[in-house]
């Protein structure tokens, strides 16, 4: 476990040597990492920091709304950036190709919006995880590997760099942050990118943003897993009234975890999954078919992506 009592001295200490005389750019997306760099850096820089959430049209329904309140409190710039987002990804298919379409756009929009203010630098929340998992070529987080070489920033200030998720809870509470973030699931930052096998398409993004509001009002208060959400994971034949239909395919995942390296399946009882399938098909027109995921990390990852 981290020293919080240590830690964030040291990081506040950090990022204002970091930053120098200048105006820093936080990229702000209502998690607990990021919310918690936002915390570090607000004590460090004062006015000199610049908040800034991008709602990439990628986002879980209600998401934007929930962080203009929840952040009501500092300056947050909301960028409207969805549909700058979904070109960037039109014919993409390979996952990696995605996540860096993503990162290269979360850098462009950040450049464009520190500009404006005259920001250089650019404070993120990556954590120790999102390093290894690009470093080793696992997967490039839209952070860390997926982001494009050549950028504006003069610096990229990045505080949790070394803390686990767990670790970084922690500090969210030293920092004081509400319940609701410390506890807060985690989503990762190409959003519901990763949680649509192949093209991301405006009709897609929307069949998995309700099936995944289905799955999290069902699953979150009642099962507190560590973290749960639905993936379009592809089509197939089904039947609806009188019709065969060729519909989309859900998966729920339910999983939980220390850090995310390695996770467990949520035992679910059957009843209440059923309930799930059932709404969701019955909510969503367009979807013919739901399953659970029983696949502990590993073999499989926690996304489909
Ligand atoms: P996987 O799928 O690798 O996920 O088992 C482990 C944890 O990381 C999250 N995740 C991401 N977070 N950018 C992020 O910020 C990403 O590209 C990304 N991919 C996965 C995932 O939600 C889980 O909590």
């Amino acid at each position: 476990m981290v020293k919080t009592e240590r830690f964030i001295p040291q990081a506040i200490e950090e990022i204002k040597k970091a930053a120098g005389t200048g105006k820093v750019v936080v990229a702000l997306s209502g998690g607990v990492d990021s919310s918690v760099c936002a915390a570090l850096a607000a004590q460090a820089l004062g006015d000199r920091l610049i908040p800034i959430y991008i709602d990439t049209g990628l986002m879980r329904k209600g998401e934007t709304e929930r962080i203009k309140t929840v952040f009501s409190g500092i300056r947050l710039q909301v960028v409207d950036a969805g549909d700058e987002f979904l070109a960037a990804l039109v014919g993409i298919t390979d996952p990696e190709k995605k996540r860096k379409a993503i990162g290269e756009r979360f850098i462009r929009v950040f450049e464009r919006e520190a500009k404006k203010s005259g920001a250089t630098c650019l404070l993120q929340g990556t954590i120790y995880p999102d390093r290894i998992e690009s470093e080793g070529g696992i997967k490039s987080h839209h952070n860390v590997g997926g982001m494009p070489l050549e950028m504006a920033f003069t610096k990229v200030i990045e505080p949790i760099r070394d803390l686990y998720k767990d670790e970084v809870r922690e500090v969210a509470g030293a920092l004081g942050l509400p319940l609701e973030i410390q506890h807060r699931m985690p989503f990762p930052g190409p959003g519901l990118a990763v949680r649509i096998l192949g093209e991301v398409t405006k009709e897609k993004v929307a069949v998995i943003r309700e099936a995944n509001w289905i799955a999290e009002s069902e699953i979150v208060e009642q099962y507190r897993p560590w973290q749960c959400f639905a993936a379009l994971i592809g089509l197939g034949t089904g039947v609806k009234g009188d019709n065969r239909i060729h519909g989309w395919i859900v998966a729920i995942r339910a999983v939980n975890s220390r850090d995310g390296m390695t996770a467990d399946p949520l035992e679910i009882p059957f009843a209440d999954l059923t309930r799930i399938g059932a709404r969701i098909t019955a909510e969503i027109p367009s979807v013919a078919r739901v399953v659970y995921d029983i696949t502990p990390k590993p073999p499989a990852t926690i996304e489909y992506e």
